[in-house]
C-alpha cells in the first residue's frame, strides 16, 4: 500500500523529533521507536542523515590483501567499491561508470595493468579514478571525440580512512577529520601499538547472517547486563561483576574488564603481547561499540573488530576479523590458540544471535514502543539512542529553519 504523503511527514517529524523522548535523564528517556528498526523509509532516512555525514565502517582491509584488488560494496543500497592502490592504501569510490552508469566492479577480484575497465563500452580509469581511455568514442579507430573531454568525467573517490584494519567512510565529505574524530578512543588506547596487529588468517574470521536490524547488535554489545543469562560461560571467566562501563557522548560505548586471562589451551605456548603494558594492563580487555556500526575488543594478546553491513531494516551481516601481536603469532606453533580464540568469540556472538532477532521480533509489537532502561546499568545503551536522536535532530535542523 502506497503511504500517503501526511502519513510521510507525520513520520518524519516524528524522526526529526526523536530528541524529546530519547534525550533524556536516564530515569524518564524512552528507547527509539520500533519504526526506528522496522521502516524502510526509516532505513533510507537513517542512512542520508545519520551514516552517510559521520565517519561508517563499510569493510576490513584484509578483504584486500594485494595491490589491485577491488571489492564491491553496498552501503546501505548506494554501489561503492573499495580498492587498494599499488602503494598499499585502499581508496573508496562510488561504483558507478560515467558514461552509461554501469556498475563497474560486480564482485571482489584483482584488477589487471592498474586499471578499472568498464565491461560495456571499455571506458578505463586508473587508480585515482582518472578518465584515461575511451576506445572508438569517435566512431570505428577514433578513441577520441571532437566535443568530449576526459577532464572531470572520472570516477567519484569517497572520502576514507583505515584504523584498526577498518575501512570507514564518510560519504558527505563533510565530517570532521577522521583522526580528530575517532581520537578519544585512540587516545584512551594510546598504550596499544596497534601498528604491530598482523591479522590471524583463515582460523580468525567468521560471518553471521543476523535478521534484525544492525542497531540491535550495537547495542547489545555495550550491553554487559545480559552476561549472566545469556553468556553463562564468559561470564565465569570475566563475571559481571568486574565489568566497567564506558562513554564517550560522541563516538562510543561499551564496558572493560579487569579480569581478563588470554591463557593459550593446555600445553600450549603463549601467545606474544603487546610489548609495554603494565601489569596492570595485561589483565584489562575493553569492548566498545564505536558509533555507528564497528566494534572492537582489545586485550593484551589479540584485538578483534566487528562491524555490520545493514542490507535492509531488518537484514545485517555481522563479520569479525582476529587480530594477534606481531608476525611471530601467525606461527604454526600458535594455531590451535588462535582457533581456540576464534571458536569462543563466535560461541559468544552466536549465543548474542537470537538475542538481537528476538529483539527485532519485538519491534513488531504494538504494546512496545522503545522501552526503558535501567537507571544503573542501561546508560551505554540509552548513550547510543541518544546519539541516534541528536544526529538526526542536528540533520533536521536547517529544515526546521526553512
Ligand atoms: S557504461 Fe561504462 S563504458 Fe559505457
Ligand atoms: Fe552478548
Amino acid at each position: 500500500m502506497l503511504r500517503s504523503d501526511q502519513q510521510n511527514g507525520n513520520q518524519l517529524s516524528e524522526w526529526q523529533g526523536l530528541r524529546r523522548t530519547v534525550d533524556r535523564p536516564l530515569e524518564e528517556a524512552l528507547g527509539l521507536p520500533n519504526s526506528a528498526y522496522t521502516s524502510q523509509a526509516y532505513f533510507e532516512y537513517e542512512r542520508d542523515n545519520l551514516m552517510a555525514k559521520t565517519w561508517t565502517c563499510i569493510g576490513v582491509g584484509c578483504d584486500l590483501p594485494n595491490p589491485g584488488d577491488v571489492r564491491p560494496v553496498s552501503f546501505m543500497g548506494i554501489p561503492l567499491f573499495m580498492l587498494r592502490d599499488r602503494h598499499g592504501a585502499v581508496k573508496v569510490f562510488h561504483n558507478v561508470c560515467s558514461h552509461r552508469g554501469l556498475e563497474l566492479v560486480s564482485e571482489p577480484g584483482r584488477i589487471k595493468n592498474n586499471m578499472v575497465r568498464c565491461p560495456y563500452h571499455s571506458w578505463v580509469y586508473d587508480l585515482d579514478g582518472n578518465l584515461r581511455s575511451t576506445p572508438m568514442i569517435g566512431g570505428p579507430g577514433q578513441n577520441a571525440c571532437p566535443g568530449f573531454s576526459k577532464e572531470g568525467k572520472g570516477l567519484r573517490q569517497v572520502r576514507s580512512a583505515v584504523w584498526l584494519d577498518m575501512v570507514f567512510i564518510n560519504l558527505s565529505g563533510d565530517a570532521p577529520d577522521f583522526v580528530d574524530h575517532m581520537a578519544p578512543l585512540m587516545n584512551r588506547w594510546s598504550h596499544y601499538d596497534f601498528s604491530l596487529l598482523q591479522h590471524g588468517g583463515a582460523e580468525s574470521s567468521w560471518r553471521i547472517d543476523l535478521k534484525s536490524n544492525w542497531k540491535l547488535p550495537v547495542e547489545n554489545h555495550c550491553d554487559a547486563y545480559h552476561l549472566p543469562w545469556v553468556h553463562p560461560d564468559l561470564n565465569r571467566r570475566s563475571p559481571f561483576e568486574v565489568h566497567y562501563p564506558l562513554l564517550d557522548e560522541n563516538l562510543f560505548a561499551g564496558q572493560g574488564s579487569r579480569a581478563f586471562s588470554g591463557e593459550p589451551p593446555a600445553g600450549e605456548p603463549a601467545l606474544p603481547m603487546f610489548p609495554g603494558l603494565t601489569e596492570a594492563q595485561e589483565t584489562v580487555a575493553e569492548y566498545v561499540s564505536i558509533y555507528p556500526n564497528a566494534t572492537a575488543g582489545v586485550h593484551a594478546n589479540h584485538v578483534w573488530t566487528v562491524w555490520f553491513e545493514a542490507l535492509s531494516p531488518e537484514v545485517t551481516v555481522e563479520r569479525m576479523e582476529i587480530y594477534y601481536i606481531g608476525e611471530a603469532a601467525s606461527d604454526d606453533a600458535f594455531k590451535r590458540t588462535r582457533e581456540k580464540f576464534c571458536a569462543s568469540w563466535l560461541q559468544v556472538f552466536q549465543e548474542d544471535q537470537w538475542v538481537c532477532e528476538a529483539m527485532q521480533r519485538g519491534r513488531h509489537s504494538p504494546a512496545f514502543s522503545g522501552g526503558v532502561f535501567s537507571p544503573a546499568l542501561d546508560a551505554p545503551v540509552h548513550n547510543l539512542h541518544r546519539w541516534v536522536a541528536r544526529q538526526l535532530d542536528r540533520a533536521a535542523a536547517p529544515l526546521a529553519a526553512e
